[in-house]
């Protein structure tokens, strides 16, 4: 078992002069008497994949959403490019949510648009003044970069699973963004085409440059995405670390996750 992990030892991202594209401090957000979020801090490095990690219910969802202004925490500090989320003015959320690609749980691609149209969508909605041909353009290096290319005139409903996925990336990528969140990237994918995704999430990484945050319940996908990994449990980060220091560490709320997976 040591030597199988050991093959996947991921290099130490270079933290050195990296500033902090978002800043959590002290976050904490109740439904009524639902305490979900408890005392969350974190901080994502710029260009850094940081996966959130986590048993489904415990609250991953919530903490993207109060990223980017979905849902209001109750207290602490949440900052994105150094500037507070919570309380900010409508036309400022919209600036920052440019920057930030969510690539949502469900990939939720419109049924009746074709790829093109549903990747062209945030691009005609968000960035004004472009020609058709640069439209056209930059869908296609979007499709391409996601391996895509060939799929352009589908319907959603000719797309397998993983393919579905690409495309949500692809028209997050469209606006090019400084961050990406990704939702269960992998959820409901057979483990070859999970592991498809997680190079693309590499493969995003390197060539977009972003910094990103990925939230997951999947030990593969933190395994291969992620450069650190804060481990949550019942609201709390109970364990932060790469997948190697956590792979390590012998506690009862971590343990199941490499006894139940393989990898
Ligand atoms: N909008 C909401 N209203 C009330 N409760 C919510 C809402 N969103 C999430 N919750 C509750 O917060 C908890 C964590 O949910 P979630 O963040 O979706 O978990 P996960 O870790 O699976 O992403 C759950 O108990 C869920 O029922
Ligand atoms: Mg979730």
């Amino acid at each position: 078992m040591a030597d199988t992990k050991s093959n996947f030892i991921k290099p130490l991202f270079d933290y050195e002069g990296r500033s902090r594209v978002v800043e959590i401090e002290g976050l904490n957000k109740s439904f009524g008497d639902n305490h979900v979020l408890k005392n969350i801090s974190m901080e994502l490095y710029e260009g850094e994949n940081l996966v959130v990690l986590g048993r489904s219910g415990t609250g991953k969802s919530v903490l993207i959403k109060c990223i980017v202004g979905l849902l209001t925490p109750d207290s602490g500090k949440l900052e994105v490019f150094g500037q507070q989320i919570p309380g900010m003015k409508s036309y400022q959320m919209d600036a920052i949510r440019k920057k930030i690609g969510f690539s949502f749980q469900l990939s939720a691609l419109y049924d009746s648009m074709t790829v093109r149209q549903n990747i062209e969508f945030p691009l005609k909605r968000n960035v004004h003044g472009l020609t058709q041909a640069e439209i056209n353009q930059r869908v296609e290096e979007a499709l391409d970069n996601v391996g895509l290319l060939y799929a352009i005139d589908l319907m959603p409903v000719e797309l397998s699973g993983g393919m579905k996925k690409r495309v949500g990336i692809a028209r997050t990528l469209i606006l090019n963004p400084e961050i990406m969140l990704y939702d269960e990237p992998t959820s409901g994918l057979d483990p070859i085409t999970a592991g498809e995704i997680n190079e693309l999430i590499l493969q995003v990484q390197e060539q977009y440059h972003t910094s990103a945050i990925i939230i997951t319940h999947d030990i593969t996908c933190a395994r291969m995405t992620g450069n650190r990994i804060n481990f949550m449990y019942e609201g709390e980060f109970v364990l932060k670390g790469t997948f190697e220091e956590l792979s390590h560490i012998d506690d009862y709320r971590i343990k199941p996750f490499f006894e139940y997976n393989e990898f």
